[in-house]
């Protein structure tokens, strides 16, 4: 026999059924990912956005440009790789950098001045692994590329604080923002000069920071660090005039369109490319230390430095996999279960049992048939092991009469049903 080979760190199956469910960790089913996919779906194109799909491999240039050589995921926890033909090359860490590399290959900014994309797919991440962070996740995430102004970011916020409503989701929404290139090069240095002055009290890793990228000292998880952070400079006092109006502008259309949503100025993101808006909406139970459900902002200096014009951007990219922890740990009921579970008891009654099952499925009606022959008692604990709510055993008489009785698992109730149009009778009995 071959030896078991396991699957890699930090990747995880998900399974259709709740085999691998366990109390404290509730294990993530396709149900759970098919529910948030398609609110994802049916909710995004309402407000004009429309799918993309771009490669899983990228150059690795792309990424060390766009999202920074000086940030975690680049310097520390991409999947790297030489091609075969000697290119460097990267499983991607998100997807917004691929978006709009595809954006400026395509010369989409000359077909419309307005460009709306969502996407979905997996990314790839060494991190440390704890639950709720994985090196293979998946994302959904929007890209809307130029507008300037905050009524979309307003909007695209909206969007997002409904999705995790549809969804039964409890979170609340953070919002900040970061400056631009006219402001925040002098709240770096005014910044960068109290670190500096405090730098006993930082952990190794901020120490480092304070020289490399001093703004995510402020989101560091060490209580020492925190403590710092709090009397740090704090970047609305270094707004220039256009940035404040932006986000004054953003907050007034966030209360007109009704999103509940509070500032927070430690909001600072791990990717070098925002500008201005920074949002995350972050679970309020259920997800521990990694309770960040999605995160993105403004970027509009990233498609120019990308090689494309000057058009500014914004979006988001939610975790798919801490979604549905949530939405497992509502305990909401996602599997589609049988109505009917047949139980031939010999040959010719499995050939009338296929062609019942099939009639039934084409009329929309989930139906399982027996593969095994066995007692009509066995029969009966596998149509509940299905969590079939009826069954039906088929034998010589129910053949030869034509009728048959339907039995109600959780009941034993039984009724009698005439085999011509079981379609008619189930309906009747579970319209
Ligand atoms: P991000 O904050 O790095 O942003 O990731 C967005 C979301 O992906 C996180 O809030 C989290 O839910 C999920 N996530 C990230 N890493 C992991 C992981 N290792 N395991 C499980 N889930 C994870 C971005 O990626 C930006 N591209 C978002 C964006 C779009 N900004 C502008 N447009």
């Amino acid at each position: 026999m071959g030896q078991k080979i396991s699957p890699v760190k930090g990747t995880r199956d998900v399974l259709p059924g709740d085999t691998y469910l366990k109390k404290d960790d509730p294990w993530i089913r396709t149900g759970h990912l098919h529910l948030i996919e398609q609110a994802a779906r049916e909710l995004f194109p309402l407000y004009g956005y429309r799918e993309a799909r771009t490669p899983v491999l990228e150059r690795t240039a792309l990424f060390a440009r766009g999202i920074g050589d000086a940030t975690d995921i680049v310097a520390k926890e991409m999947y790297t790789f030489e091609d075969r033909d000697g290119t460097q090359v990267s499983m991607r860490p998100e997807g917004t950098a691929s978006l709009v590399r595809a954006y400026v290959e395509h010369a989409v900014q000359q077909q419309e001045p307005d460009t709306k994309w969502w996407y979905a797919g997996p990314m790839f991440r060494h991190e440390r692994q704890q639950r709720g962070r994985y090196r293979q996740f998946t994302q959904i995430g929007v890209e809307a590329l130029g507008s300037p102004g905050p009524r979309i970011d307003a909007e695209q916020i909206e969007m997002l604080d409904r999705w995790l409503r549809a969804l039964g989701i409890p979170f609340e929404m953070h919002v900040n923002t970061l400056g631009d290139a006219q402001c925040r090069p002098a709240y770096r240095t005014a910044l960068q000069e109290y670190l500096r002055a405090r730098s006993a009290d930082l952990c190794e890793e901020c120490r480092k920071r304070t020289e490399t990228n001093p703004i995510r000292v402020l989101d560091c998880k060490n209580p020492r660090c925190q403590e710092v952070a709090a009397g740090a400079p704090k970047m609305e006092q270094f707004l220039c005039a256009p940035c404040r109006e932006h986000f004054d502008g953003l907050r007034a259309a966030l209360d007109r369109l009704g999103v509940a949503h509070v500032v927070d100025p430690k909001l600072v993101r791990g990717l070098d490319y925002y500008t201005r808006t920074t949002y995350e909406a972050i679970a309020t139970a259920g997800l521990g230390s990694q309770s960040t459900v999605a995160g993105g902002g403004r970027y509009d200096g990233l498609i120019r430095e990308l090689g494309g014009g000057d058009v500014p951007g914004i979006g988001f990219a939610a975790g798919v996999e801490r979604l549905a922890l949530l939405v497992a740990q509502a305990g909401r009921e996602l599997a589609v279960r049988p109505l009917v579970f047949f139980a031939p008891l010999g040959p010719e009654e499995e050939a009338r049992a296929d062609a019942l099952a099939l009639e039934l499925r084409k009329a929309g009606i989930p139906a399982e048939v027996s593969f095994r022959r066995s007692s009509p008692g066995n029969q009966m604990k596998r149509a509940d092991a299905l969590g079939a709510r009826f069954a039906l055993v088929l034998g010589d008489a129910e053949l030869k009469s034509g009728r048959g009785k339907l039995k109600e698992l959780k009941t034993g109730a039984e009724h009698e049903v005439d085999l011509t149009d079981l379609a008619g009778a189930l309906r009747r009995l579970a319209p």
